[in-house]
Protein backbone atom coordinates (compact mmCIF):
# COMPACT_ATOMS: atom_id res chain seq x y z
CA UNK A 1 0.00 0.00 0.00
CA UNK A 2 1.30 3.49 -0.80
CA UNK A 3 1.64 5.77 1.69
CA UNK A 4 -0.51 9.60 1.31
CA UNK A 5 1.61 11.93 -0.52
CA UNK A 6 -0.15 14.14 1.98
CA UNK A 7 0.85 12.06 5.29
CA UNK A 8 2.87 14.14 6.38
CA UNK A 9 1.34 17.45 5.82
CA UNK A 10 0.66 18.90 8.61
CA UNK A 11 4.57 18.78 9.67
CA UNK A 12 4.84 20.37 6.35
CA UNK A 13 2.56 23.30 7.53
CA UNK A 14 4.25 23.74 11.22
CA UNK A 15 7.43 24.14 9.07
CA UNK A 16 5.88 26.30 6.58
CA UNK A 17 4.67 28.40 9.91
CA UNK A 18 7.78 28.39 11.69
CA UNK A 19 10.30 29.90 8.66
CA UNK A 20 7.07 32.55 8.41
CA UNK A 21 7.58 33.53 11.93
CA UNK A 22 11.62 33.58 11.90
CA UNK A 23 11.88 35.82 9.57
CA UNK A 24 12.72 39.20 11.07
CA UNK A 25 12.70 41.75 8.70
CA UNK A 26 10.31 42.23 5.17
CA UNK A 27 13.78 40.95 3.53
CA UNK A 28 14.16 38.04 4.74
CA UNK A 29 10.58 36.95 4.53
CA UNK A 30 10.67 37.89 0.81
CA UNK A 31 13.56 35.99 0.11
CA UNK A 32 12.06 33.24 1.28
CA UNK A 33 9.11 33.97 -0.38
CA UNK A 34 9.28 31.08 -3.42
CA UNK A 35 9.99 28.64 -0.81
CA UNK A 36 7.37 29.03 1.07
CA UNK A 37 3.85 30.17 -1.09
CA UNK A 38 5.68 29.60 -4.32
CA UNK A 39 6.98 27.11 -7.08
CA UNK A 40 9.52 26.41 -4.69
CA UNK A 41 7.62 25.13 -1.85
CA UNK A 42 6.96 21.88 -0.16
CA UNK A 43 2.89 22.79 -1.25
CA UNK A 44 3.53 22.65 -4.87
CA UNK A 45 5.28 19.67 -4.72
CA UNK A 46 2.80 17.98 -3.24
CA UNK A 47 0.49 19.33 -5.69
CA UNK A 48 2.30 17.73 -8.65
CA UNK A 49 1.82 14.38 -6.43
CA UNK A 50 -1.73 14.04 -6.05
CA UNK A 51 -2.04 13.54 -10.14
CA UNK A 52 -0.72 9.97 -9.22
CA UNK A 53 -3.55 9.41 -6.88
CA UNK A 54 -6.83 7.59 -7.69
CA UNK A 55 -9.17 9.94 -8.67
CA UNK A 56 -11.60 9.57 -5.61
CA UNK A 57 -8.22 10.02 -3.35
CA UNK A 58 -6.97 12.93 -5.48
CA UNK A 59 -10.64 15.08 -4.51
CA UNK A 60 -10.12 14.65 -1.38
CA UNK A 61 -6.49 15.06 -0.97
CA UNK A 62 -7.06 18.26 -2.95
CA UNK A 63 -9.24 20.09 -0.54
CA UNK A 64 -7.24 19.45 2.36
CA UNK A 65 -3.61 20.63 0.30
CA UNK A 66 -5.80 23.49 -0.99
CA UNK A 67 -7.12 24.32 2.98
CA UNK A 68 -3.23 24.15 4.00
CA UNK A 69 -2.30 26.51 1.21
CA UNK A 70 -4.98 28.84 2.33
CA UNK A 71 -3.52 28.63 6.18
CA UNK A 72 0.17 29.20 5.03
CA UNK A 73 -0.55 32.27 2.27
CA UNK A 74 -2.75 34.20 5.25
CA UNK A 75 -0.06 33.19 7.62
CA UNK A 76 2.70 34.79 4.99
CA UNK A 77 0.26 38.14 4.56
CA UNK A 78 -0.23 39.03 8.38
CA UNK A 79 3.84 38.63 8.45
CA UNK A 80 3.98 40.29 5.76
CA UNK A 81 2.01 43.49 6.79
CA UNK A 82 3.59 43.33 10.04
CA UNK A 83 7.39 43.34 8.87
CA UNK A 84 6.47 45.98 6.04
CA UNK A 85 4.89 48.47 9.22
CA UNK A 86 8.13 47.96 10.98
CA UNK A 87 10.19 48.83 7.77
CA UNK A 88 8.32 51.78 7.43
CA UNK A 89 8.36 53.03 10.93
CA UNK A 90 12.14 52.61 10.79
CA UNK A 91 12.28 54.61 7.30
CA UNK A 92 10.25 57.35 9.17
CA UNK A 93 12.42 57.15 11.99
CA UNK A 94 15.83 57.41 9.68
CA UNK A 95 14.05 60.07 7.35
CA UNK A 96 13.03 62.41 10.23
CA UNK A 97 15.18 65.70 10.57
CA UNK A 98 15.52 66.36 14.21
CA UNK A 99 16.35 70.03 14.25
CA UNK A 100 17.93 70.09 17.87
CA UNK A 101 21.15 67.72 15.98
CA UNK A 102 21.76 70.23 13.63
CA UNK A 103 24.50 72.59 13.93
CA UNK A 104 23.13 75.47 12.58
CA UNK A 105 26.47 77.23 12.06
CA UNK A 106 27.17 74.36 9.77
CA UNK A 107 24.46 75.01 7.82
CA UNK A 108 24.46 78.21 7.25
CA UNK A 109 28.53 78.58 7.01
CA UNK A 110 28.48 78.27 3.02
CA UNK A 111 25.69 80.70 3.00
CA UNK A 112 26.48 84.41 3.23
CA UNK A 113 23.17 86.07 5.52
CA UNK A 114 22.41 89.51 4.18
CA UNK A 115 21.86 92.34 6.37
CA UNK A 116 19.89 96.19 6.13
CA UNK A 117 20.99 98.37 3.52
CA UNK A 118 23.06 101.49 4.43
CA UNK A 119 20.24 103.33 3.93
CA UNK A 120 17.78 101.53 5.45
CA UNK A 121 20.26 100.83 8.56
CA UNK A 122 20.66 104.62 8.48
CA UNK A 123 17.18 105.86 8.61
CA UNK A 124 16.53 103.42 11.60
CA UNK A 125 19.23 104.80 13.37
CA UNK A 126 17.95 108.53 12.48
CA UNK A 127 14.41 107.74 13.58
CA UNK A 128 16.26 106.32 17.05
CA UNK A 129 17.84 109.89 18.01
CA UNK A 130 14.57 111.18 16.88
CA UNK A 131 12.15 108.94 19.12
CA UNK A 132 15.16 109.39 21.84
CA UNK A 133 13.90 112.90 22.01
CA UNK A 134 10.53 112.51 22.41
CA UNK A 135 8.99 111.88 18.65
CA UNK A 136 6.71 109.99 16.88
CA UNK A 137 7.56 108.31 13.35
CA UNK A 138 4.87 108.38 10.53
CA UNK A 139 4.95 107.49 6.79
CA UNK A 140 3.32 109.25 4.21
CA UNK A 141 2.28 108.18 0.42
CA UNK A 142 5.36 108.73 -2.51
CA UNK A 143 2.55 109.84 -5.12
CA UNK A 144 1.14 112.85 -3.92
CA UNK A 145 -1.39 115.44 -5.51
CA UNK A 146 0.08 119.04 -6.23
CA UNK A 147 -1.98 119.80 -3.71
CA UNK A 148 0.43 117.82 -0.85
CA UNK A 149 3.61 118.04 -2.53
CA UNK A 150 3.41 122.08 -3.60
CA UNK A 151 -0.10 124.10 -2.95
CA UNK A 152 -0.56 123.18 0.63
CA UNK A 153 3.14 123.94 1.32
CA UNK A 154 2.82 127.57 -0.18
CA UNK A 155 3.72 126.75 -3.32
CA UNK A 156 1.27 128.26 -5.91
CA UNK A 157 1.23 126.47 -9.92
CA UNK A 158 3.34 129.60 -11.44
CA UNK A 159 5.39 129.86 -8.50
CA UNK A 160 9.06 130.36 -9.49
CA UNK A 161 10.12 128.03 -6.24
CA UNK A 162 8.74 125.45 -8.48
CA UNK A 163 12.07 125.53 -10.06
CA UNK A 164 13.78 124.17 -6.48
CA UNK A 165 12.06 120.53 -7.52
CA UNK A 166 12.37 118.67 -10.53
CA UNK A 167 9.63 117.10 -10.83
CA UNK A 168 8.56 113.52 -12.08
CA UNK A 169 4.34 113.87 -13.41
CA UNK A 170 2.85 111.05 -12.88
CA UNK A 171 -0.53 112.62 -14.33
CA UNK A 172 -1.24 115.86 -15.67
CA UNK A 173 -4.66 115.47 -16.02
CA UNK A 174 -7.82 117.02 -14.68
CA UNK A 175 -9.08 117.66 -12.12
CA UNK A 176 -5.44 116.99 -10.68
CA UNK A 177 -2.06 116.60 -11.45
CA UNK A 178 -0.10 113.69 -9.63
CA UNK A 179 3.45 113.53 -8.73
CA UNK A 180 5.82 111.61 -7.61
CA UNK A 181 6.94 113.15 -4.35
CA UNK A 182 9.84 115.54 -4.78
CA UNK A 183 10.42 115.81 -0.90
CA UNK A 184 9.08 114.50 2.43
CA UNK A 185 7.54 117.73 3.34
CA UNK A 186 3.90 116.89 2.02
CA UNK A 187 3.49 114.13 5.16
CA UNK A 188 3.66 117.22 7.17
CA UNK A 189 0.35 118.58 5.89
CA UNK A 190 -1.24 114.98 5.68
CA UNK A 191 -0.07 114.52 9.57
CA UNK A 192 -1.70 118.34 10.45
CA UNK A 193 -4.64 117.63 8.61
CA UNK A 194 -5.12 114.21 10.29
CA UNK A 195 -4.69 116.30 13.85
CA UNK A 196 -7.02 119.09 13.00
CA UNK A 197 -10.22 115.98 11.88
CA UNK A 198 -9.27 114.34 15.41
CA UNK A 199 -8.02 117.49 17.08
CA UNK A 200 -4.99 116.08 18.12
CA UNK A 201 -2.66 118.49 18.42
CA UNK A 202 -0.21 118.65 19.18
CA UNK A 203 2.43 117.30 16.69
CA UNK A 204 5.83 115.78 17.27
CA UNK A 205 6.81 113.38 14.63
CA UNK A 206 9.44 112.45 11.53
CA UNK A 207 8.63 111.02 8.50
CA UNK A 208 11.06 109.31 6.87
CA UNK A 209 10.63 108.18 3.24
CA UNK A 210 11.50 107.78 -0.35
CA UNK A 211 11.35 110.89 -2.59
CA UNK A 212 11.83 111.41 -6.52
CA UNK A 213 13.87 114.33 -8.48
CA UNK A 214 14.29 114.54 -11.99
CA UNK A 215 17.91 115.20 -11.54
CA UNK A 216 20.95 113.29 -13.43
CA UNK A 217 22.35 111.50 -10.58
CA UNK A 218 25.92 112.14 -9.87
CA UNK A 219 28.43 111.51 -6.62
CA UNK A 220 26.55 113.85 -4.04
CA UNK A 221 22.87 113.39 -6.09
CA UNK A 222 20.50 110.55 -7.14
CA UNK A 223 16.88 110.76 -8.49
CA UNK A 224 15.73 108.17 -6.03
CA UNK A 225 16.73 109.35 -2.18
CA UNK A 226 15.35 108.85 0.88
CA UNK A 227 14.61 112.32 3.12
CA UNK A 228 13.58 112.81 6.63
CA UNK A 229 11.12 115.65 8.06
CA UNK A 230 9.98 116.68 11.29
CA UNK A 231 7.54 118.84 12.72
CA UNK A 232 6.70 120.19 15.52
CA UNK A 233 3.17 121.92 15.96
CA UNK A 234 2.71 123.02 19.58
CA UNK A 235 1.97 125.69 21.94
CA UNK A 236 4.83 128.45 21.94
CA UNK A 237 7.35 126.97 20.09
CA UNK A 238 10.26 129.36 19.10
CA UNK A 239 13.08 129.56 16.95
CA UNK A 240 15.10 128.85 19.56
CA UNK A 241 13.33 125.18 19.77
CA UNK A 242 13.99 124.66 16.29
CA UNK A 243 17.91 125.57 16.99
CA UNK A 244 18.20 123.02 19.98
CA UNK A 245 16.70 119.82 18.29
CA UNK A 246 18.48 120.25 15.23
CA UNK A 247 22.30 121.13 17.53
CA UNK A 248 20.77 117.82 19.83
CA UNK A 249 20.14 115.11 16.88
CA UNK A 250 23.51 116.23 15.29
CA UNK A 251 25.64 115.15 18.38
CA UNK A 252 23.44 112.16 19.11
CA UNK A 253 24.16 111.13 15.49
CA UNK A 254 27.12 112.53 14.57
CA UNK A 255 29.31 112.61 17.94
CA UNK A 256 30.60 115.29 20.13
CA UNK A 257 32.69 116.77 18.17
CA UNK A 258 30.05 117.66 14.95
CA UNK A 259 28.04 120.89 15.82
CA UNK A 260 25.54 122.57 13.63
CA UNK A 261 24.56 125.77 12.30
CA UNK A 262 21.71 127.63 10.65
CA UNK A 263 21.91 130.16 7.71
CA UNK A 264 19.69 132.28 6.81
CA UNK A 265 17.74 130.23 3.59
CA UNK A 266 14.70 130.42 1.34
CA UNK A 267 11.48 128.11 1.48
CA UNK A 268 7.96 128.73 0.74
CA UNK A 269 6.61 126.78 3.60
CA UNK A 270 8.49 128.19 6.53
CA UNK A 271 9.21 132.02 7.53
CA UNK A 272 11.48 132.48 8.81
CA UNK A 273 13.62 129.75 7.14
CA UNK A 274 17.19 128.31 7.57
CA UNK A 275 19.61 125.82 5.70
CA UNK A 276 21.25 124.03 8.53
CA UNK A 277 24.98 122.87 7.94
CA UNK A 278 27.41 120.35 10.07
CA UNK A 279 30.87 120.20 10.60
CA UNK A 280 32.24 118.60 7.58
CA UNK A 281 32.73 115.01 9.30
CA UNK A 282 35.37 114.42 6.55
CA UNK A 283 37.83 117.55 7.59
CA UNK A 284 36.45 117.94 11.01
CA UNK A 285 35.82 121.37 10.45
CA UNK A 286 39.41 122.36 8.93
CA UNK A 287 38.60 122.73 5.51
CA UNK A 288 38.88 120.03 2.59
CA UNK A 289 37.61 119.46 -0.98
CA UNK A 290 34.53 117.99 0.13
CA UNK A 291 33.61 120.97 2.03
CA UNK A 292 34.95 123.19 -0.23
CA UNK A 293 37.50 124.77 2.16
CA UNK A 294 34.75 125.76 4.25
CA UNK A 295 34.70 123.35 7.02
CA UNK A 296 31.05 122.95 6.90
CA UNK A 297 28.32 120.33 4.70
CA UNK A 298 24.91 121.65 4.16
CA UNK A 299 22.07 119.02 5.45
CA UNK A 300 18.83 120.46 5.06
CA UNK A 301 16.82 123.02 5.60
CA UNK A 302 14.50 124.43 8.20
CA UNK A 303 12.46 127.28 9.64
CA UNK A 304 9.06 127.95 10.99
CA UNK A 305 6.01 126.98 10.08
CA UNK A 306 4.49 129.89 7.61
CA UNK A 307 1.10 131.12 8.15
CA UNK A 308 -0.32 130.42 4.58
CA UNK A 309 0.77 126.66 5.80
CA UNK A 310 -1.07 126.49 9.08
CA UNK A 311 -4.36 128.23 6.91
CA UNK A 312 -4.12 125.59 4.38
CA UNK A 313 -4.70 122.88 6.91
CA UNK A 314 -6.66 124.83 9.24
CA UNK A 315 -4.32 125.22 12.00
CA UNK A 316 -5.42 128.82 14.40
CA UNK A 317 -1.38 130.34 13.85
CA UNK A 318 -2.48 132.77 16.98
CA UNK A 319 -2.95 129.65 19.31
CA UNK A 320 -0.31 127.28 17.58
CA UNK A 321 3.48 127.54 16.49
CA UNK A 322 5.78 125.06 14.96
CA UNK A 323 8.93 124.59 13.02
CA UNK A 324 9.87 122.02 10.33
CA UNK A 325 13.22 120.48 8.98
CA UNK A 326 13.74 118.28 6.42
CA UNK A 327 17.31 116.35 5.60
CA UNK A 328 18.69 113.77 3.20
CA UNK A 329 19.23 110.48 4.45
CA UNK A 330 21.62 108.79 2.37
CA UNK A 331 23.30 112.62 2.38
CA UNK A 332 23.56 111.47 6.50
CA UNK A 333 25.10 108.15 5.18
CA UNK A 334 27.42 109.58 3.44
CA UNK A 335 28.83 111.71 5.60
CA UNK A 336 28.52 109.45 8.63
CA UNK A 337 30.77 107.00 6.39
CA UNK A 338 32.28 109.13 4.03
CA UNK A 339 31.67 107.85 1.31
CA UNK A 340 32.81 109.59 -2.40
CA UNK A 341 30.46 109.08 -4.43
CA UNK A 342 26.19 108.67 -3.67
CA UNK A 343 25.81 106.63 -6.33
CA UNK A 344 27.55 103.33 -4.57
CA UNK A 345 24.42 103.11 -2.51
CA UNK A 346 22.31 102.42 -5.06
CA UNK A 347 24.74 100.49 -7.67
CA UNK A 348 24.77 96.85 -5.59
CA UNK A 349 27.99 95.95 -5.67
CA UNK A 350 28.12 93.55 -2.68
CA UNK A 351 32.07 94.39 -1.90
CA UNK A 352 30.80 97.69 -0.97
CA UNK A 353 27.85 96.78 0.42
CA UNK A 354 29.31 94.21 3.11
CA UNK A 355 31.07 97.01 4.41
CA UNK A 356 28.24 97.79 6.08
CA UNK A 357 27.08 95.00 7.92
N1 LIG B 1 11.54 120.03 1.60
C1 LIG B 1 12.78 120.75 1.46
C2 LIG B 1 13.58 120.17 0.31
O1 LIG B 1 13.45 119.06 0.01
C3 LIG B 1 13.59 120.67 2.72
C4 LIG B 1 12.95 121.42 3.83
C5 LIG B 1 13.21 122.74 4.05
C6 LIG B 1 12.06 120.80 4.66
C7 LIG B 1 12.64 123.47 5.04
C8 LIG B 1 11.45 121.50 5.68
C9 LIG B 1 11.76 122.84 5.87
O2 LIG B 1 10.60 120.96 6.51
O3 LIG B 1 11.17 123.53 6.88
O4 LIG B 1 14.32 120.88 -0.30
Amino acid sequence: MTTSPLAELSTHVADLIARIEQALTLADLLVDEPFIVGKRSILSTLQKSLGALAPEERKDAGARLQDARRGIEEAFAVRRALLEEEARAEQLEADRLDLGDVVISQVLAPLSVGHPGIVAATQRQLEDVFVAMGFNVSDGPEVESDWYNFEALNIPPAHPARGMWDTFYVDLGEPETVVLRTHTSPTQIHLMEQAVAQDALPIHSVMPGRCYRRDTPDARHLATFHQIEGLVVDRGISFADLAGVIETFTHAYFGADISSRLRPAFFPFTEPSAEFEITCTICRGDGCRTCSQTGWIELGGCGMLDPAVFEAVGIDGDEWSGFAFGFGIDRCAQMRHQIADMRALIDNDVRFLRQFS
